[in-house]
C-alpha cells in the first residue's frame, strides 16, 4: 500500500501521470501531418507541391508556435507523424531506419520534448504515430543491408522476404511485406520474443522520454494481434490503432488486443451518406455496429477514433464540395459517440485528392481563423467540451437514432439531440417536426449551430425550421448554462 503511495507521489512529482482510455474519452484530436502543417519560419508562402512528395519544410517547432489555432478550434489532443528517423525524402514518416533517433528534419529531440511541454502548458495531450510494423528501405527486397538498421539489424528480426498479394490471406498480411522495388518494407518479425521484447522497450522508453500520452499505432493489420497487448502495456498510454478495413467484423475485434481503433467502417459509411451515395439507414446499420454486447467484438464505442478524412484518403470535398454536406459530416463526427479526429486543413475546405493530393500544406490557408469551417469546428468541439464537462453520462451514453427519413436522421445522444441531412444546398427550407426528443414540455431548446430557439411542445418535441441542408444541433437552453454558447453565461 504505502509502496502505490509512494510511486503514485513519485509519477506525480514528475508531472507524468500516463493517460489512459477514461482519461482519452472525453478529448477531440486534430491530426497534423508534420511536415505540412507550420514551420519553423511560420511562413505561408513556401512552395510545396505535393506531387513531388519531398520535404516542405514543417517542423515541430513550427507547431509549438502555432498551437493557439488548434486549441482555438477547441482541440483539446494533437496527433503528430511518425517521429523516427527515416530514409531520404519520407516526409510523411513511415519508413523508419532507426527507432531510437528523431527525424532530424522535423527538429531535434529537445525541439519534440519542447512541444510535449508546450501542449501539456495548454492542458493539451500528444499522441505520437508510431509504427512497429516495418522498416523502410529505398530499394528493391534483394537488396536490404540490414546492418544498416540501427537497431534490427539481422535478418532474423524479419519475416522472410514474400510478396504481399493476397490481401484476403491473413497469414500473408501479416507476414509479408509491403512495398516495391522503389521502397521496400522490411518485415518485422514481431512474433519473435526477441524482436517483441526489444519493440517494448522502445515503446516504454519513447514515451517517456518526450512525454507522450497516447498511440496512434500505423498498419495495425499487418501485425500479429497478440503483440499489441504487451506493448501498449509497456507503453502505458492509450493505444489507438489503424486498422484500414470497413468490415466491421474484420475491424472492431481488434479493440481487444487495444483500448481504440479508428472507426473505419464508420468513415466509410459517412462518406457514402453524407456524398449522397447512400440513404440514411446507412448510418443506421453503421451505429449499430459496434456494441457493447455483440459478437461485433467491439469493447467500448466511446474509445473509437471517429473521422471522414486523413492523410491516406482523398478528402470529403474532393467528390462533394457542397459546404452544408460538409458541415453534416463534420458536425455528426464530432457528436459522435467515439473521439473525435479532424484532419488538418478540414477547418480551411481543403480538397486534395487521394495520396499525395491530400497532404497539402496547411500554411497556404494563411491559418485564416474566420472560415466558416473553422467556426463550425470551434462551436461543436466547444458544445462537446462544455456537455461532456457537465454532464457525467454524455461520454458513454451510446447514441440513439429516434426516426430517420432517407435523407433525414434525428439522433440522441444525451442531453444533445441532432439532426442530419444528406439533402445538400439546394435542399430548400421548411419546417421538421421532431419525433421522440424528450424535452421537457415548455423547455427552450436551442439549436447551437444558428441560435434559433424552440419551446418543447406536449411531447417533448419542437418544430424545427430546416435550411439549405444544413445540420441542426439542439440542446436545452438550460443545458448550456456557463458555456457562452449563444450568449448563454
Ligand atoms: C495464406 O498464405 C500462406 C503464406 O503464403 C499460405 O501458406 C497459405 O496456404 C495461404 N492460405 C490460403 C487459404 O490461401
Ligand atoms: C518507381 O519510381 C519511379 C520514378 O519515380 C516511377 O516512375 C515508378 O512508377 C515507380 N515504380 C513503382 C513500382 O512504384
Ligand atoms: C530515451 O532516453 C534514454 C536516456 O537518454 C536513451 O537511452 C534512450 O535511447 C531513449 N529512447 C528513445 C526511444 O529515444
Amino acid at each position: 500500500m504505502q509502496f502505490v503511495l509512494l510511486s503514485a507521489l513519485a509519477s506525480l512529482i514528475q508531472g507524468g501521470a500516463a493517460a489512459s482510455g477514461a482519461d482519452w474519452r472525453s478529448r477531440s484530436i486534430y491530426q497534423v501531418f508534420t511536415d505540412r502543417f507550420a514551420r519553423t519560419d511560420g511562413s505561408t508562402t513556401y512552395p510545396c507541391d505535393v506531387k513531388n512528395n519531398i520535404y516542405c519544410g514543417g517542423t515541430w517547432k513550427g507547431i509549438q508556435n502555432k498551437l493557439d489555432y488548434i486549441k482555438n478550434l477547441g482541440f483539446t489532443a494533437v496527433w503528430i507523424s511518425p517521429v523516427t528517423a527515416q530514409v531520404t525524402e519520407a516526409y510523411h514518416g513511415y519508413y523508419q531506419t532507426d527507432l531510437y533517433s528523431v527525424n532530424n528534419n522535423f527538429g531535434s529531440a529537445n525541439d519534440l520534448k519542447s512541444l510535449a511541454a508546450a501542449l501539456h502548458a495548454k492542458g493539451m495531450y500528444l499522441m505520437v504515430d508510431v509504427v512497429p510494423n516495418h522498416m523502410g528501405w529505398a530499394g528493391c527486397h534483394d537488396t536490404v543491408n540490414f546492418q544498416k538498421f540501427a537497431h534490427f539489424n539481422k535478418p532474423e528480426h524479419y519475416h522472410s522476404y514474400c510478396e504481399l498479394a493476397d490481401m484476403s490471406n491473413q497469414t500473408e498480411v501479416e507476414k509479408c511485406w509491403i512495398g516495391n522495388c522503389n521502397m521496400t518494407m522490411p518485415d518485422l518479425k514481431t512474433e519473435d520474443p526477441h524482436v517483441a521484447s526489444e519493440m517494448n522497450r522502445w515503446i516504454k522508453t519513447l514515451v517517456a522520454n518526450y512525454s507522450i500520452d497516447g498511440l496512434r499505432i500505423d498498419s495495425v493489420k499487418n501485425v500479429n494481434a497478440d503483440f499489441f497487448p504487451p506493448w501498449c502495456q509497456s507503453a502505458g498510454v492509450f493505444c489507438m490503432g489503424e486498422v484500414s478495413e470497413g468490415r466491421p467484423g474484420y475491424t472492431y475485434p481488434y479493440q481487444q488486443y487495444m483500448d481504440s481503433v479508428l472507426d473505419y467502417p464508420l468513415y466509410y459509411a459517412i462518406k457514402r451518406v453524407f456524398q449522397r451515395e447512400s440513404p440514411m439507414s446507412d448510418l443506421v446499420v453503421n451505429l449499430a455496429a459496434c456494441t457493447q454486447d455483440t459478437d461485433a467484438g467491439c469493447r467500448d464505442a466511446s474509445l473509437l477514433g471517429t473521422f471522414f478524412e486523413n492523410h491516406d484518403n482523398a478528402r470529403f470535398p474532393a467528390a462533394t464540395q457542397d459546404l452544408s454536406l460538409v458541415k453534416n459530416a463534420l458536425a455528426f463526427t464530432i457528436m459522435s459517440d467515439g473521439i473525435p479526429i479532424l484532419y488538418q486543413g478540414q477547418e480551411q475546405h481543403f480538397s486534395g485528392g487521394d495520396d499525395p493530393g491530400c497532404r497539402e500544406a496547411l500554411w497556404s490557408s494563411g491559418y485564416s481563423t474566420t472560415t466558416p469551417l473553422y467556426a463550425h469546428t470551434a462551436l461543436l468541439n466547444q458544445l462537446r467540451n462544455h456537455i461532456s464537462a457537465t454532464h457525467p453520462a454524455y461520454l458513454t451514453y451510446q447514441t440513439r437514432v429516434l426516426t430517420y427519413t432517407a435523407d433525414v436522421i434525428q439522433l440522441r445522444k444525451d442531453a444533445i439531440r441532432s439532426i442530419f441531412t444528406n439533402q445538400g444546398a439546394q435542399g430548400g427550407s421548411y419546417t421538421l417536426s421532431t419525433q421522440g426528443m424528450e424535452f421537457s414540455k415548455g423547455e427552450t431548446v436551442v439549436d447551437v449551430l444558428t441560435c434559433s430557439e424552440y419551446v418543447a411542445g406536449e411531447k417533448g418535441d419542437v418544430d424545427v425550421r430546416m435550411e439549405r441542408g444544413e445540420p441542426r444541433v439542439l440542446v436545452g437552453k438550460g443545458g448550456l448554462g456557463g458555456s457562452g454558447i449563444c450568449g448563454v453565461d
